[in-house]
């Protein structure tokens, strides 16, 4: 299980999270962390240094014409992309961060150079390396599309003990099955008692629940910086962990 997206509802703790798990999964692999969410900041939940200084993807302009565009005018569908991570994302402590911007929608958008060249990429980086790979999703169900979620090993849908975040990982859900993704699991985040837990479980019966993070202060506004005050947070997204990686 190395190839993981994190989706749910705006603001329930994807990005924490998805920043976490690579710390955690840094410390014996090579990670590869996606953010798809064009409001970045996994970078900054991770620690990167400067992360306001990372150009994301959609953004490299010259980039972009030098590998999509063809003499006469069309521009390529399928550009070389298999040295964009080394040569333009950063590495932080065995985290490799791929910062993808904002796609185009709708419409033509969909056929631009920026596209074509993000597209390409993340299917390289699922198909064709083989680092753990974590990606930070947009909040919503919009951007899991059928190729991105068809090449992931897992979905990690994050609730709260709240009704609109479980309809929304029940929506999730739903596209998972029609795209026919089998592992769709869930992880009920800012509990603060075993009411909270139980009504995540009895509101969410269909999917697999991996395991609870408690709300914490500590662990708000996370920089990746584990120190003791948050470190029973880390613990628990630890077990997380080792559960995934137990799943074939
Ligand atoms: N277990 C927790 N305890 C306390 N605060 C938390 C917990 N998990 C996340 N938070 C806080 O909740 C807020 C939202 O978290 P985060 O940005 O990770 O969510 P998100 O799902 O990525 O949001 P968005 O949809 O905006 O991308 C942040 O302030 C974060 O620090
Ligand atoms: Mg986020």
């Amino acid at each position: 299980m190395n190839k993981i997206a994190i989706t749910g509802k705006g603001g329930v703790g994807k990005t924490s999270i998805a920043a976490v798990l690579s710390i955690l999964f840094s410390k014996e692999k090579k990670v590869i962390a996606v953010d798809a969410d064009p409001d970045s900041n996994l970078a900054a939940s991770i620690g990167f240094p400067e992360p306001g200084k990372i150009v994301p993807i959609s953004e490299m302009k010259d980039l972009i014409s030098e590998r999509t565009e063809y003499k006469n005018g069309f521009f390529k569908m399928n550009p070389k992309v298999e040295d964009i991570p080394e040569k333009f994302c950063p590495e932080f402590n065995n985290i490799r961060l791929i910062n993808m911007g904002v796609m185009k929608k709708g419409g033509s958008g969909c056929f631009c150079p920026e596209n074509a060249l993000v597209k390409t990429l993340v299917g390289h980086l699922l198909l064709q390396r083989d680092e753990v790979l974590i990606m930070d999703m947009p909040a919503g169900i919009e951007n899991l599309s059928r190729g991105t979620a068809a090449s992931v090993d897992a979905i990690l849908i994050i609730v709260e003990p709240d009704i609109k975040s479980i309809e929304t990982a029940r929506r999730i859900q739903i596209l998972c099955k029609d795209l026919k993704i089998k592992k769709v699991f869930a992880i009920g985040n800012k509990v603060t008692n075993t009411d909270d837990e139980n009504y995540i479980i009895e509101n969410l019966k269909d999917v697999e629940i991996l395991g609870f993070i408690c709300y914490d202060n500590f662990f708000r506004n996370f920089k990746g910086i584990i120190s003791e005050n948050n470190i029973s947070i880390i613990n628990q997204i630890e077990k997380i962990k080792l559960k995934l990686g137990g799943i074939q």
